[in-house]
């Protein structure tokens, strides 16, 4: 029986997972490759007391595991963009396959890394970036092969998923469940990159780059995180049947392509409505499937490890994809896309105000689904109004906001969230 050797570089929350998976399988791995797949080399600053490598070669410095001649596949899971680009390139340049879990890394520099793959005859493979345990992009790329896609479109940052179930279920405060989700290893090194939507953005460009061919370009996301979220929407979007999900969305339309990622509500009969905690959940549609879903675990030691090892035993078993064919489509600025909104705003409580506000949407013909007057919070005369639109142009609803907040009857700004039928 042929053997399969593998290094590993970074022993973190997913690299102590990807030892144990070896540790606990080594047999049933072989018996689905029909080869000896190995836990060969690791590379690591430290140890990991979450995972045993007792029978395994360690080394301190990364470099000896790219350069380790014995190797046929590199596992990258130390993240980051530079460090690891560098052992990526040098591996991929030492004809060794690479497995990554790097969603930056593909999202920011994948272009060069594909390109240095190509010219060495080996591949870079990725199923752990995106949505965790969840097979998203064999999916893609494998499953839903035979169809145009459409629409790609979900949760996919656990992290902020799990604060904003914890916050909407049990009215927990937004950096208590951060800390929790850091201390559970969900949240990346930059917790930023989590709650800013940065890690989602990251990984709906690879969604759209397997799905349409779109280049890998950053520049082009829309980008907003949960940060503006306040409990109080939280509720209010629960008292008028929607649920708040930070969403990811790709998708296809004549004019081009909507690439954006921003918290959104939710029907709360939709299932993605209901996907809670570190849940992620994406919806693919495609021309001749139609409406499909996959829902997993999207971030954690083991789930990603999951993901981790499918690609190397897919690799193990000698199933080389085809490059993608990237081809020129242009993303639609932000104010050409369309969606309906929730709107909240302060108003004076005169008579009169509300069908000013009203009035000042159907000018730039948006008209009002549901509207609710909350009661005066004390010692104030303002009232909050949360307003659900039809669906409309992004750039007519941002002119009738600005025209809301100019009007003396409402006080402050106007929240605005995007409301999608997704899922
Ligand atoms: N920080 C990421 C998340 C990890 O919370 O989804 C998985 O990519």
């Amino acid at each position: 029986m042929s053997s399969f050797k593998v290094g590993l570089v970074g022993l973190g929350t997913v690299g102590s997972g990807v030892v144990n998976l070896f540790n606990e399988h080594t047999q049933m791995y072989q018996e689905r490759t029909g080869r000896s797949v190995q836990l060969a080399h690791i590379g690591a600053r430290r140890d990991n007391p979450n995972c045993d490598t007792t029978n395994i070669k360690v080394s301190r410095d990364l470099f000896d595991v790219v350069n380790d001649e014995d190797i046929d596949l590199l596992i990258e899971v130390i993240g980051g963009t530079d460090l690891a680009y560098d052992l990526v390139a040098k591996a991929l340049q030492n004809k060794k396959h690479v497995v990554t879990a790097n969603k930056a890394l593909i999202a920011m520099r994948g272009n060069e890394l594909f390109e240095i793959a190509q010219a060495n005859g080996v591949s870079l493979r990725f199923e752990a970036a995106v949505a965790g345990g969840i097979p998203i992009i064999k999916a893609l790329t494998e499953g839903l092969a035979a169809n145009d896609i459409t629409s790609v479109e979900g949760i996919i940052n656990g992290t902020g998923n799990f604060i904003l179930t914890e916050m909407a279920s049990k009215g927990r405060e937004f950096g208590d469940v951060l800390a929790e989700a850091q201390a559970l290893g969900y949240a990346e090194a930059d917790p930023t990159f989590d709650v800013e939507g940065i890690d989602a953005a990251h990984k709906l460009l690879i969604l759209a780059h397997l799905a349409f061919g779109l280049e890998l370009d950053f520049s082009k996301m829309y980008t907003q995180g949960i940060t503006q979220i306040t409990p109080a929407d939280l509720d209010y979007a629960r008292d008028l049947g929607y649920r708040v999900k930070h969403l990811g969305i790709a998708r296809k339309r004549d004019e081009g392509i909507e690439l954006r990622v921003h918290p959104t509500l939710i029907a709360e009969q939709n299932l993605i409505a209901k996907v809670d905690g570190v849940l992620n959940a994406v919806a693919v549609e495609g021309s001749a499937v139609g409406p499909t879903l996959y829902s997993g675990p999207g971030a954690g030691s083991a789930p990603t490890a999951s993901a981790v090892v499918a690609d190397v035993l897919d690799l193990a078993r000698g199933n080389v994809l085809q490059p993608i064919t990237v081809k020129a489509q242009s993303v639609l600025p932000q104010g050409s896309i369309e969606s309906a909104y929730y709107l909240r705003l302060l108003a004076k409580d005169h008579a009169g105000v509300l069908s000013k506000v009203t009035q000042i949407l159907s000018s730039y013909d948006i008209s009002v689904e549901a509207l609710i007057q909350k009661e005066a919070t004390p010692h104030t005369e303002e009232v909050p109004v949360v307003i659900i639109t039809n669906r409309t142009n992004e750039q007519a609803m941002l002119d009738a906001i600005e025209q809301i907040e100019q009007f003396e009857g409402t006080v402050g700004a106007v929240a605005m969230i995007r409301v999608e039928n997704a899922g």
